[in-house]
Parts: structure tokens; C-alpha cells; sequence
């Protein structure tokens, strides 16, 4: 169980981050969601170890990480740019992390992350000859042979849209249930939110605005937010396909 509270975190004088306070248990997916700029890299930064917050505290299965160092957190991420080395493979990119941790993964389990992932056929390609959603699948791959105690995963879906998007989202939930992982995604999306996660965080400028299942939020939203920023949304969404096809 990961418990956050009374996280606060300001930049230059303004906060970004405002008396956070959530339980998340384990093997749970949550996504955090919410407009640009709302604070959501800053809290996932925060629970990663990459950043100290100003005040609060992070709890993980009862021992107190505030202070804990990243590398000992134990937790991983996907970053917003996923962040790969441009001059090796894709299947060095994958293994890159093992380097210091031989044990982590075992060639068994190497191989089947990438047979999961339908990576087989690229992995001596260079990163710069992969498409947007082959790179998020090195990028997840790469993440997950380290066995993160936490997934964390930011925007892994925002540069890929349709087909791929589903199946990438669908290999998200199959590889987190599979490793009962815990897993916090980030999301400016409403949908994707609502279909991928056991509960949804609604951030808007460093504030908690509902804390909820997805059924509850689409039933019950708490705020004006929640109700404008994900039920208008969809709405709208609905709204234009039907006028498009004159419904
Ligand atoms: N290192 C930093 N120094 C100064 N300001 C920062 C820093 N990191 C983030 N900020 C500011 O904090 C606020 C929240 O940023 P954050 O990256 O957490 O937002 P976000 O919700 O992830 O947005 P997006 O959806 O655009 O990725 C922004 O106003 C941003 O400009
Ligand atoms: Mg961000």
C-alpha cells in the first residue's frame, strides 16, 4: 500500500501542489488526470524520488520513503518523452538497466516481455527507426524487466491514437494485473482514464478534486471540475459523432 499525505511541492513561489493526500493499494491501477500544467509529472516525480516535496509524507508498505533516495525506492517510470538512448537497439534500450542488476530479470523473462509486447521483429532497429508506439513498447519493456515495486507511467499512451492505442492500453492492464503490479498512470484523457483504471485522481491546479472509482465519478462527480472537464468532455465526444453521422 502506497499512502501520499499532506504532500505539498511550490516552484519559484507558486505552488503546484497542494495538500495531496491519497491511499493507493496494491496491484491497483490509478490514473492521475487532469489539465496541462496541473501538476501531474510533479506528483508522479514525487512518488518516483526524482524530486523532494516541500512538505508531506510518503508512506510504502509502512515504511516511511520521503527521504529514500530513487534508486532505492525501487519504483519505475515511463517518461513523458520516453526518454530512450537514440544510439543503441531497441533490445539494448530493453536490457539497459540489468547492466547493474544481471538478476533482476532472467533471459526466460526477457523473452517473454518481448513476445508480449510484439517486439521480436524490431529489436535491432535503432530507436530512430521505430514508430511512436514501438517506441512506447521499448519504453515499457525496458521498465518492466527491472520489476518495479510501482509502475509509474506519464502520458504512455498521448502519442499514439486508434488501433494502437487500444492494444498498447490493453497490454498496459494485462502486464499489470499479470505482475500484480501497482501502477499510476498519467493522463489528460477522460476515456482513457475511465476504462483503464481501478480509480481515477481529478487534479486541477495542485488540488485534489475527486478521488474516486470511475463508476462513481461518472455517477457522482464531486465538483463543478469533475463534471466540466470529464463528463463535458465525453459529451462532447458523443455529441460530435453523432451530429457526423446525423444521428
Ligand atoms: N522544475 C520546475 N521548475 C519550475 N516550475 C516547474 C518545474 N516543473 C514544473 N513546473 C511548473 O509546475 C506546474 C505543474 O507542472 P507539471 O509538469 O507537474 O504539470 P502536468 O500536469 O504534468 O502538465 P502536462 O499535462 O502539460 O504534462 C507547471 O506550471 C510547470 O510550469
Ligand atoms: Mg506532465
Amino acid at each position: 500500500m502506497l499512502e501520499i499525505s499532506g504532500i505539498k511541492k511550490s516552484f519559484d513561489g507558486t505552488t503546484v501542489l497542494n495538500d495531496i493526500s491519497l491511499e493507493i493499494g496494491d496491484s491497483q491501477i490509478v490514473s492521475i488526470l487532469g489539465s496541462s500544467g496541473g501538476g501531474k509529472t510533479t506528483l508522479l516525480n514525487i512518488i518516483l524520488g526524482l524530486l523532494q516535496p516541500d512538505s508531506g509524507k510518503i508512506v510504502f508498505n509502512g515504511s516511511d520513503i520521503t527521504n529514500t533516495p530513487m534508486e532505492r525506492r525501487g519504483f519505475n517510470i515511463v517518461f513523458q518523452d520516453y526518454a530512450l538512448f537514440p544510439n543503441l537497439t531497441a533490445y539494448k534500450n530493453i536490457v539497459y538497466g540489468l547492466r547493474n542488476y544481471p538478476d533482476r530479470s532472467s533471459k526466460e523473462e526477457i523473452e517473454a516481455l518481448i513476445d508480449l509486447l510484439d517486439l521480436r521483429e524490431h529489436l535491432n532497429k535503432k530507436i530512430d527507426q521505430l514508430s511512436g508506439g514501438q517506441k512506447q513498447r521499448v519504453a515499457l519493456a525496458r521498465t518492466m524487466v527491472m520489476k518495479p515495486r510501482i509502475l509509474l507511467l506519464d502520458e504512455p499512451l498521448s502519442a499514439l491514437d486508434g488501433v494502437i492505442k487500444e492494444s498498447i492500453k490493453e497490454k498496459i492492464v494485462t502486464i499489470a494485473k499479470e505482475f500484480h503490479l501497482t501502477t499510476i498512470i498519467v493522463t489528460h484523457d477522460p476515456e482513457e482514464a475511465l476504462t483503464i483504471s481501478d480509480k481515477v485522481l481529478i487534479l486541477n491546479k495542485g488540488k485534489i478534486e475527486q478521488f474516486a472509482e470511475p463508476s462513481e465519478i461518472i455517477k457522482n462527480p464531486k465538483s463543478q471540475f469533475v463534471n466540466d472537464f470529464i463528463l463535458k468532455q465525453l459529451e462532447v465526444k458523443k455529441n460530435n459523432i453523432y451530429k457526423l453521422f446525423s444521428l
